[in-house]
This record gives C-alpha cells, sequence and structure tokens, in this order.
C-alpha cells in the first residue's frame, strides 16, 4: 500500500486482470440481462437497452463471478444468473438515483431521466427491480433470496437517509458512513457473498468474502466522492461537483467542516442555507479542500478499508483469484473512473 495515489496504470491494471479472469461469463451476464429485460412494451425496450448499452465499469457483477471461482463453483451458470441479478439491482438503483440527484450525465452519455423524464425513469427502475426478483426466486436459493432481498432494502433505506441529511453542511463523519454503508457497500457485500453461497463454503468463509466486499464498497464510494470534486466530466463520465451544487454532503466537504475557522464554516453554512449553489461557491470551496489536503485526508480514511478487504481474503488458500481480488482492492480507491 503505502502510496496514497499509485500510478494508474498499475491500478487500472488489476480491473483488466480481474476481467481477462472472468474473460467470457461478463459475456452471458450482458446477454442474461437483455434476454430478461425484453418486453413489448417500446418505451421499457427503448430505456432499458439504452441504459444497458451504456455498460459501466461491470465491477459488481465481475466481484460475483470472480468470488464464486475462489470459491469452487465451476458447474453450472447460477454465477451468470446472479451476477446479472447484482447488476440489475445497481442499474435499478441508479435510475431512481439520478432522478433524485436531478444529474444529467451518466457513463459519458445523458441519463434516462434527461431524456425521458423522471417519471418513466422510477417505472423502469421498479421494473429492474421486479425482473431481477424473479430471477432470484428462479435460482432457487432461500440464503441468497433473503440475502438480496434485505441488500434491496438496506440501500433504500441509504438513500432515504441521505436525503433526510440533505443540505446538512455540518454532517457527522460517522452519519456519512452509515449512509455509505448502506447505499453502497451493502451491495458490494451481497456481491462477493453470493460468490461463496454458490461454492457452499463455510459460515466463515462467506463472513470473509462479505468483509472483503463491505470494505471494498466503502472505499469505492469514498472515491466516487472525491472524484466528484476532481475528476473531469470526460475522464468520470458524470458531472463534476455535483455532490455540491445538490447540496449532498461527503467526505471532502466534512474534513473542511472539522478543520476550518469559524469565518470558514460560517461561509460554508450560509452557502448550504441557499437552494443553489454557484460556480464562485464551488470554486471557494475547491480552495478550501486544498487547503485543508481534502482529498487527502478522504483517501487516507479510505486506505484502511482497502487494508480490511485485502486482508479479509487472507483465510482463504492462495489462488489466482484470490491474488487478483486483493489488488482490485487499490482499484477501488485510486481509480480514475
Ligand atoms: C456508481 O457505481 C454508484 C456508486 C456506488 C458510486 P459505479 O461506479 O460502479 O457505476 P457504473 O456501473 O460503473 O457506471
Ligand atoms: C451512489 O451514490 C448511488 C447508489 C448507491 C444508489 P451517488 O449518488 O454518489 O452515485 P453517483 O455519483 O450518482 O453515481
Ligand atoms: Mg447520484
Ligand atoms: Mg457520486
Amino acid at each position: 500500500m503505502g502510496t496514497v495515489i499509485p500510478l494508474k496504470k498499475e491500478i487500472d491494471n488489476s480491473y483488466l486482470r480481474l476481467k481477462n479472469l472472468i474473460g467470457s461469463k461478463l459475456d452471458d451476464v450482458s446477454q442474461r440481462i437483455k434476454y430478461k429485460l425484453a418486453s413489448e412494451i417500446n418505451l421499457i425496450h427503448k430505456m432499458t437497452d439504452y441504459h444497458v448499452k451504456s455498460g459501466g465499469k461491470r465491477i459488481r457483477p465481475l466481484l460475483t463471478l470472480a468470488s464464486a471461482k475462489l470459491c469452487g463453483y465451476k458447474d453450472g451458470n447460477r454465477d451468470v444468473n446472479l451476477a446479472a441479478c447484482i447488476e440489475l439491482i445497481h442499474n435499478a438503483t441508479l435510475l431512481h438515483d439520478d432522478v433524485i440527484d436531478n444529474s444529467k450525465l451518466r457513463r459519458g452519455v445523458k441519463t434516462a431521466n434527461s431524456v425521458w423524464g423522471n417519471q418513466s425513469s422510477i417505472l423502469v427502475g421498479d421494473y429492474l427491480f421486479s425482473r431481477c426478483f424473479e430471477m432470484m426466486v428462479e435460482d432457487g436459493s432461500d440464503e441468497i433470496l433473503k440475502l438480496l432481498s434485505s441488500t434491496s432494502s438496506r440501500i433504500a433505506q441509504g438513500e432515504v437517509l441521505q436525503l433526510e441529511h440533505k443540505g446538512e453542511v455540518d454532517l457527522l463523519e460517522e452519519t456519512y458512513f452509515n449512509i455509505i454503508n448502506m447505499k453502497t457497500a451493502t451491495l458490494f457485500a451481497a456481491a462477493t457473498r453470493v460468490g461463496a453461497c454458490l461454492g457452499n463454503k463455510s459460515k466463515k468463509e462467506k463472513d470473509a468474502l462479505e468483509s472483503y466486499g463491505k470494505n471494498l464498497g466503502l472505499a469505492f464510494q469514498i472515491a466516487d466522492d472525491a472524484l466528484d470534486y476532481l475528476s473531469s466530466k470526460t475522464i468520470f463520465g458524470k458531472e463534476i461537483g455535483k455532490d455540491f451544487y445538490e447540496g449532498k454532503t461527503t467526505l471532502p466537504l466534512i474534513i473542511i467542516f472539522q478543520r476550518g475557522n469559524n469565518e470558514e464554516r460560517n461561509f460554508l453554512k450560509e452557502i448550504f442555507k441557499k437552494n443553489k449553489r454557484n460556480e464562485d461557491d464551488f470554486s471557494e470551496t475547491l480552495a478550501l479542500i486544498n487547503k485543508y489536503k481534502a482529498i487527502q485526508a478522504s483517501f487516507k480514511r479510505a486506505e484502511y478499508f482497502v487494508n480490511v478487504s485485502h486482508d479479509a481474503l487472507g483465510i482463504f488458500q492462495y489462488s489466482k483469484e484470490k491474488e487478483i481480488l486483493q489488488n482490485l482492492t487499490e482499484f477501488s480507491l485510486n481509480r480514475s473512473f
């Protein structure tokens, strides 16, 4: 670990190595999703096609497939089906999340809500959830059904908790971790635990893989929240400063509020009282982020989760899968997209 921002090339390599490990199974996941989303309703067809084609990193289904492989799952295609379920839950939450966040850009293209409107996005998000539940029932495992349904309800609770705290510039760091744990880490944890379930592993191994996923997810969301302040639209594929303009308090802002003097804290309080913040507000906030090294501090916090995630796999015997999953932990944090 050591350095905060290692060479980007190495980081992206760990993601590419994961993709190579999984090979054609990820295409099978895409096919499965396409097949499962088929509908005679024209608008559903157009919207799901658009959303699914926009791709994304597919990190969660990759995690399910790699975890299943790590746990010795070989015969059958339950891994593909369940990886598709996980990606469907993710995509459903994104359709809803973009409405709530009023987002215009995702994966480098216009969001579904900006093309077809909020109502259609909410309904098609529900459609994705419903299809996913059909697939879970078809899979037939009560354990997995229970896991993924409680995961969906935790994501929803996380999003609502976040909404409850919108505009709260003095948000406690503890509350922030609660929110990101629920809205993001839970799905990562489920994605990896499912792999252990498929391999019929012991409770301890399931818990270890769940801990790997959860901590990876926490680091992943902290990175997302940092990238929201510092990335560029073309690389990130989303609008920059979106969290700030929308009044969503994330770790960089929490840190400058913690470290700022009275005058700076009052400035932040004033701009967060407004319905809309402008570009000048954003530049001044960025200056504070620089002054208090809030991005570096965010990454420092996240490094702890990266380490816990990495070491959670320690109980597994050496394998290529284990090595690739462990290397991926740094990607979750130091990624640029
Ligand atoms: C976006 O997730 C939502 C977060 C949890 C930050 P991803 O960054 O995995 O989104 P895609 O699927 O690759 O677009
Ligand atoms: C993640 O939060 C959304 C969900 C987990 C549903 P964000 O709001 O930060 O995700 P982006 O930035 O829109 O992808
Ligand atoms: Mg969002
Ligand atoms: Mg974000």
